[in-house]
């Protein structure tokens, strides 16, 4: 049996979901993979706040350097967020020979090329599947089978807080103070949800979705981006009476070798393969030059579904080194 101990940095929801997944499934992956998957540490500063899991507190450290400097870590896993200090966290794993894993859209958004060279260059595997679409496996498939293609057109809803308010609104007649409140408490929404709101947070996802699928690099300042924050429960009544659902869409073509996209409340036909994607499940229509359309649907937000995205990461790390 190999053991391949963790360190979980940050330990908000989607740590503690990590730390579930693992718990729950530990002994099934150990059975399939030979893999004893242990977390062996968790930087966090905050050990008292309650959660619905109770490490050992002797896993807890406030001291990142430590646990870097610690050569019995294999892989790092950074579910801090945002764009600083964790990037500047994630080269330093790197650079002290740790394999990073993370869910942090906003980082690898705005540091792809630096992100992805400084593992080349440590000689260790930096993976990201959780950043886009929670638990759906998109990044995988764009990045192994779909490789035979030429990617034509990446269409997707890309963020389950937005999505669970707009249904909500429209099939349950809930405000949007409400339903973004219970986004919150699930565990959907980012620490600030403005990020979720204002489009955001589907920008820092179009923007890796176009660098995995055409190899385009488009900063997320440079997506043409508007939320939901606009959209009324009087355009919601509307769209419904004219046999629409109003959805906020990432949509992402290259048209004359150029990359055309945006983030925008978009009116779908009840029929279009989007508008039955409802509260926090996403999905991401691919249109390749040889496998013609796909799409991919699943849980795009909250902590499980992330967590066995990240734990599916950590094992690929652990099957490869
Ligand atoms: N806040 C994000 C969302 C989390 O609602 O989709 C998953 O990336």
């Amino acid at each position: 049996m190999k053991t391949v101990n963790i360190a979980i940095m940050g330990f908000g929801n989607i740590g503690v979901g990590t730390y579930q997944g693992l718990e729950v499934n530990h002994g099934a992956i150990a059975a399939e993979t030979g893999l004893d998957l242990k977390v062996a540490k968790i930087i966090e500063v905050d050990i008292d706040r309650p959660r619905p899991v109770s490490p050992d507190r002797s896993l807890f450290t406030p001291d990142r350097m430590e646990v870097f400097q610690d050569p019995s870590i294999d892989v790092v896993v950074e579910l801090i967020g945002g764009i600083e200090p964790a990037t500047t966290f994630m080269l330093e794993a790197m650079r002290h020979g740790k394999h990073v894993v993370t869910a942090n859209k906003a980082a690898i958004a705005a540091n792809y090329e630096q992100l992805i060279g400084t593992a080349k260059e440590a000689g260790v595997l930096f993976r990201f599947e959780a950043s886009v679409g929670g638990g759906i496996p998109v990044i995988n498939a764009i990045t192994t089978v779909l490789r035979s293609n030429q990617i034509e057109e990446v269409t997707g809803i890309v963020n389950g807080t937005t999505n669970f308010i707009l249904t909500q609104m429209t099939q349950a007649g809930r405000s949007y103070a409400d339903v973004l409140k219970e986004a919150q408490e699930r565990g959907f929404a980012e620490a600030d949800p403005t990020a979720d709101v204002e489009g955001v947070d589907m920008a820092n996802k179009l923007s890796i979705l176009i660098s995995l699928c055409f190899g385009d690099r488009v900063k997320v300042e440079d997506i043409p981006t508007i939320g939901i924050t606009g959209v009324t429960p009087e355009d919601i009544a509307q769209a419904k009476a004219e046999g629409k659902v109003i959805k906020l869409v990432a949509r992402a073509t290259r048209e004359d070798g150029k990359v055309v996209c945006s983030v925008a409340p978009a009116r779908l036909d009840a029929e279009h393969p989007l508008a039955g994607v409802n509260n926090e499940f996403n999905a991401i229509y691919l249109r390749g030059n040889i496998l013609g359309e796909t799409m991919l649907y699943g849980k795009g937000a909250g902590p499980l579904p992330t967590g066995s995205a990240i734990i599916g990461d950590i094992i690929d790390i652990a099957t490869r080194t």
